[in-house]
């Protein structure tokens, strides 16, 4: 059942996106009608006398009986990432990264292809060139904003293309429905890592891919106060890998922060609104300024993927690089002495705006190992090193001048 077009009492086909977010998966206790959804903190459930104790055994109706296996809150949580992605279904786990490895783990078996982004989330990245070959996995690394690239990659026995889009940290962007076209044609399947762009933005399984990852850590609970991660896409498979692999697995998402995570995504839709209005001023703002050399900003008529955003990206939203035309050894500690809104940290899409510097030749030796060309094609986008910035909610005058009087000092 395609959750865009489910009967679900809360999932008329005509809800918009802000209904969704605040309606979807979410129902009242039944015992006591609390409105928000039930905070169940129990690892276990009384059994019935006859319950299997093997997940072998489960059937698909049986009720909830071990936390790691189901649990009402992660659940109301994941139907809802489900309605927000027009999914089926959805498993949500402890983090992004346990979402992105699982799905490498289950779905890729020794001898099969594997064709994705050359650049993606530096973890993302370590995992793909140091531990998937050692499970005998063969991988053809590609710009995937570049389709005749993608186009030769593919290979009858290509099981799964992994895309990011816009990828983290350069904002490079993908043609989603153009990549899914050209996996399907070879019977792969497309995954689509959307953390950056968010349901707001961007709709991957809409555009015919197969599965959207996200970390839940960044804009879907949006105040960088708990990590998660979900994989959402077709019921039948998601339900053959919850009890096949992520059961066993264990990497399962606390009820705690399934319920934080679920408030946060009440507000996506208008935080989205507000970080990509504040990332547009600081944009500007920076782009005009005496000190900077580049800005990156999909939404800037200046990003090389501005044609794609536009299509393809209904929010651009929050996150932003630039270069400045003169970066000396001490320039990051004098550009962070004197900031005193943005918080100089990893992490992004939370309500704090935050800012952290990424340097070309460093990622590269720890994570990306492009080749000549792909650097090349990298250093477009990022030349020998990134300020990337995640825009939060604070007033966007306030963030610019905070820019401002740091920079005056870089
Ligand atoms: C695009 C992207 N995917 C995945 C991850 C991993 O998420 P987590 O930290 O929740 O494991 C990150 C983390 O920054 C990310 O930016």
């Amino acid at each position: 059942m395609n959750r865009c077009n489910s009967d679900d009492k809360y999932m008329e086909p005509h809800h918009g996106i802000r209904t969704t977010a605040i309606h979807g998966g979410e129902y009242p206790d039944p015992g006591h009608r609390g409105t928000s959804p039930n905070l169940v903190m129990t690892t276990t459930f009384l059994a019935d006398t006859h319950a299997p104790f093997s997940v072998e055994e489960m059937q698909e109706d049986a009720p909830y009986f071990y936390t790691r296996w189901a649990n009402p809150t992660v659940r109301q949580l994941e139907e809802k990432l489900a309605n927000l992605e027009c999914g089926e279904a959805s498993v949500a786990f402890a983090s992004g990264m346990a979402a992105i490895s699982s799905l490498f783990q289950y779905w890729l078996k020794p001898g099969d292809h594997l064709v994705v982004s050359n650049v993606t989330y530096a973890a993302t990245a370590e995992m793909i060139n140091e531990f998937l070959p050692r499970q005998g996995i063969q991988i053809t690394k590609v710009d995937s904003s570049n389709l005749s690239e993608v186009e030769k990659a593919m290979e009858p026995r290509t099981k799964l293309v992994f895309i990011e889009t816009p990828c983290n940290p350069i904002l490079r962007l993908s043609n989603l429905s153009r990549i899914a076209q050209i996996a399907h044609k070879v019977g792969a399947e497309l995954a689509v890592d959307s953390t950056l762009a968010t349901p707001i933005a961007t709709q991957p399984l809409k555009l015919g891919a197969d599965y959207v990852v996200h970390s839940l850590t960044k804009y879907m609970c949006g105040h960088g106060d708990a990590i998660g991660g979900a994989l959402i896409g077709n019921q039948k498979k998601l339900e053959t890998f919850r009890q096949q692999f992520a059961i066993r697995n264990g990497g399962v998402l606390s009820p705690f922060n399934a319920w934080l995570i679920m408030r946060g995504i009440a507000t996506l839709p208008l935080r989205m609104h507000a970080h990509q209005e504040g990332a547009m001023k600081v944009s500007q703002f920076l782009q005009n300024h005496n000190k900077v050399k580049q800005v990156c900003y999909p939404g800037l008529s200046s990003h090389p993927d501005y044609e794609l955003a536009k299509t393809q990206m209904h929010n651009f939203s929050g996150m932003l690089t630039f270069q400045l035309k003169n970066h000396r050894a001490n320039t990051v500690e004098r550009l962070c002495e004197s900031l005193r809104i943005f918080h100089y940290a990893v992490s992004l899409g939370h309500h704090r705006s935050l800012i952290f510097y990424l340097p070309t030749e460093q990622l590269q030796a720890s994570s990306f190992h492009l080749s000549k060309k792909a650097l090349k094609d990298y250093r477009k986008y990022a030349g020998d090193g990134i300020f990337r910035i995640s825009v939060g909610l604070e007033d966007p005058e306030d963030l610019c001048e905070d820019l401002d009087r740091a920079l005056t000092k870089a």
